[in-house]
């Protein structure tokens, strides 16, 4: 744990747009809210989506997401409550439990399950797709789970925690940390615990794309009105983001990643740059390429 001493942003980011997801199901017939990858945010460039999964109705999660593919892009889980096992067809397999991340590079493509362990209970999280670069669409998939403990923390004035998921904060480089030649994104993907009326500034590059999640309490944004659990605000330019807890307190994600400005061509679990290459996934996929 770090302390910093929390200096000011000169130009606090704005909230350009503020929206609420929309209900979905996926997997099977896993019940879920979709915030990014709907009509209403079809991506912001290079994040294509953002569900938020949370039930403690077993009826709701217990299909799970069974066997299925993906090709093109980066998908990260962050559980918040419950238990998830992951396998996929590189032979990797791991145990997500509450606070743990996974940090899964499809790349030219693999075949996973993701399915809940356990029976009852409840069952919180979130998942986040990342696009990559043309040049790295086809690289050779990696996966990583990041257990609770190595999520490094930093902790702002008033006792603000942020766990450090990517990117780098106060001079603390996230689980994973910036690599602009494996991962020109870049991104930034904080998980902020902010006490009641305390204020934290957090520094974010200029360059970066940025959105900010409020998933417990109420909180606003410099200049903005109060935004309350399940709000998904974009965040316009600027040096950083400015977030002031409401009277209970407030948990956000914060994710920002530099864009790509490329073609996205998607369908399903695939997203690449033309309706050419999609074919040949769905192709690759039924080829048993994968
Ligand atoms: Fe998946």
């Amino acid at each position: 744990m770090r302390e910093t001493n929390g200096a000011a942003l000169e130009r606090a980011r704005p909230l350009v747009k503020k929206l609420r997801g929309v209900a979905a199901s996926d997997g099977a017939g896993v019940k879920l809210t979709r915030v990014i990858g709907t009509p209403q945010l079809e991506a912001l460039d290079p994040f294509l989506l953002l569900d938020e999964f949370g039930s403690d109705d077993p009826g709701a999660y217990i299909g799970g997401f069974p066997d299925h593919p993906h090709r093109g892009f980066e998908t990260i889980t962050i559980m918040l409550a419950g238990r998830m096992r992951h396998r996929d067809s590189k032979g990797n397999e791991g145990l997500l439990g509450p606070g743990a991340v996974q940090w899964m590079t499809a790349g030219r493509g693999l075949v996973h399950s993701e399915m809940p362990e356990q029976e009852e209970g409840l069952m919180r999280g979130f998942q986040l797709w990342l696009n990559l670069p043309a040049r790295l669409k086809m690289t050779s998939p990696s996966y990583r789970d990041i257990q609770p403990q190595s999520v490094p923390q930093v902790e702002l004035p008033g006792g603000v925690r942020v766990r450090v998921i990517a990117g780098e904060l106060a001079g603390t480089a996230g689980a994973v940390p910036l690599d602009p030649e494996a991962r020109p994104t870049q991104p930034y993907l904080l998980d902020v615990e902010l006490p009641p009326g305390t204020v934290a500034s957090i520094p974010l590059p200029e360059d970066h794309h940025a959105f900010a999640y409020v998933y417990e309490g109420q909180l606003s944004l410099e200049g903005s009105e109060a935004l309350a659990r399940s709000d998904l605000a974009v965040l316009g330019t600027g040096d950083g983001v400015t977030a002031k807890a409401g009277e209970e307190g407030a948990s956000l994600l914060i994710a920002a990643a530099r864009p790509i400005n490329e073609p996205v061509a998607r369908y399903g679990p695939f997203v690449m740059n033309s309706r050419e290459e999609i074919i040949q996934a769905v192709e690759d996929f039924r080829e048993g390429r994968f």
